[in-house]
């Protein structure tokens, strides 16, 4: 009875969508368990392109449980409008289950997450702005509104009246404190598009207009809410398998990654057991997914990065945009140090790399095996210390690059022996066998090492 979790192992964006879409193919529920549409997925069918923000990848397949679990944030405008686009492409929705217990991103949220980031001005984190930090904050705070609360108008009603206090005066005050930076800097006039943090009563942060329209969404959600954490133990007692499908990646961990740099929740394999509500040993297996390069959106310390015109290459090549805010990522080599890390605090069994057809054309290929700080300390393994990591140096293993167009190799003989012994290199650095290769973006364009996986009980 496998449970596999699918992670990402350096910055987010690795290709968790496509990975999990071939693997959701032997299993029987495919279950989101933290983040919100923060995440964007994208999966290419037959060159239909279909993009996921909520909506677990599974939901291709109409005979399989299609779960968003407990530990999402979920904005239910977004959800809905997922839902009615994939109706219109002849995309069965029945099978999507929503945990009642999940949490539901407010209007209040994404103001408040566009306020602060405004108010950090150059320190921002470059977060999506979809609310993500302030809606985790207020689960903590609980002060939060859950999925089931909008099947009852009463305690609906109650429950934003509760929530919406404290964030009517936070933004006041952020728009105070912004209004007083721009007059301190010389900037006059009102702010353009920032009317989230206005003087004057929002009307998006109406009580009775907000308790309306949550209402209507609850209606319309209904068929679909459930007690997501039994259907998952229903299938791995029955024998089956649960593919739990992480969003953003081990370096964006609340706890873990690059701190403050990070999301608001646990994208690690750990996480998986709250947010989908199954034991540590119902996990049979950990994929982590890596690109055969790097990318980070958003602020944040990124050791490997790349000013140049290898950078251009990624960049291109790689089309490397986000899928959610359109947002040109950063790009550098890929960084074994903050892989192995990521190897060991998911425990990974299997490594999935995607892109490798990206570095076709390049002469040499690097992968950084160590950092050396300032002060000259080498580091073998991911410092603790934030501060070292933002002025870290790394020190790369060099390969010889490959020519060749990799979009038609289906199998490793396929590949040519400098790309073989550039996985082989990561493979052996990152102590985890290499299962999957992506060669393209096409759902076909991969390379299966070894055998394909059986994920069912024997
Ligand atoms: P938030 O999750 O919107 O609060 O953003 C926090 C940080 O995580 C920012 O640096 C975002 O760019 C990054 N982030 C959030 N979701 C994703 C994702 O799905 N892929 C890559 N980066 C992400």
């Amino acid at each position: 009875m496998p449970g596999v979790v699918i992670v990402g192992a350096q910055w987010g964006d690795e290709g968790k969508g496509k990975v999990t879409d071939l693997l959701a193919e032997r299993a029987e529920a495919i279950v989101r368990f933290q983040g919100g549409n923060n995440a964007g997925h994208t999966i290419v069918r037959d060159g239909e392109e279909f993009k996921f923000h909520l909506i677990p990848s599974g939901i291709l397949y109409p005979e399989k449980a299609c779960v968003i679990g407990n530990g999402v944030v979920l904005d239910p405008r977004i959800l809905l409008d997922e839902i009615e686009g994939l109706k219109r492409r002849g995309i069965d929705v029945g099978n999507l289950r929503i945990s009642a217990n999940a949490h539901l991103i407010m209007p209040y949220h994404v103001l408040l997450d566009t306020a602060g980031e405004l108010k950090l001005g150059k320190l921002s984190i470059g977060t999506t702005r979809r609310g993500i930090g302030p809606c985790y904050a207020d689960k903590a705070l609980r002060l939060g509104i859950r999925v089931q609360d909008l099947l009852d108008e009463k305690i609906l009603r109650k429950k934003i009246l509760a929530a919406l206090e404290p964030k009517q005066q936070a933004l006041r005050e952020l728009s105070v404190q912004r209004r007083k930076l721009r007059k301190e800097a010389g900037e006059g006039g009102r702010e353009g598009g920032d009317q989230s943090v206005a003087d004057a009563p929002d009307p998006r942060l109406d009580l009775h207009t907000m308790s309306e329209e949550f209402a209507g969404y609850g209606h319309r959600l209904e068929p679909h809410i459930a007690d997501t954490s039994r259907l998952c133990w229903n299938v791995l007692d029955g024998g089956g398998t649960v593919l739990f499908e992480g969003a953003q990646a081990t370096l964006l961990d609340l706890d873990h990654g690059t701190y403050p740099f990070v999301t608001s929740s646990n994208p690690i394999a750990g996480a998986a057991c709250v947010g989908a509500g199954v034991g540590p040993t119902d996990i049979d297996e950990v994929w982590g997914v890596a690109k055969a390069y790097a990318t980070r959106v958003g602020a944040g310390p990124f050791p490997t990065e790349l000013d140049d015109a290898v950078g251009r290459h990624l960049l291109e090549r790689g089309h490397e945009f986000g899928t959610t805010t359109g947002r040109e990522r950063r790009c550098g080599w890929i960084d074994l140090v903050a892989l192995r890390y990521a190897v060991r605090l998911n425990r990974m069994s299997a490594l999935a790399i995607t892109k490798l057809d990206v570095l076709s054309g390049l002469d040499v290929l690097r992968a950084a095996v160590r950092y050396r700080s300032r002060e000259g300390a080498v580091f073998d393994s991911f410092p603790y210390h934030q501060s070292i990591l933002h002025s870290a140096e790394p020190e790369y293993e060099e390969l010889p690059g490959f020519e060749a167009d990799l979009s038609t190799c289906r199998s490793e003989a396929d590949l040519p022996p400098q790309a073989r012994a550039f996985l082989d290199f990561v493979a052996r650095f990152a102590g985890v066998p290499i299962r999957l290769v992506g060669v393209g973006p096409g759902r076909d364009q991969v390379v299966w090492i070894g055998d394909e996986p059986h994920l069912r009980a024997a």
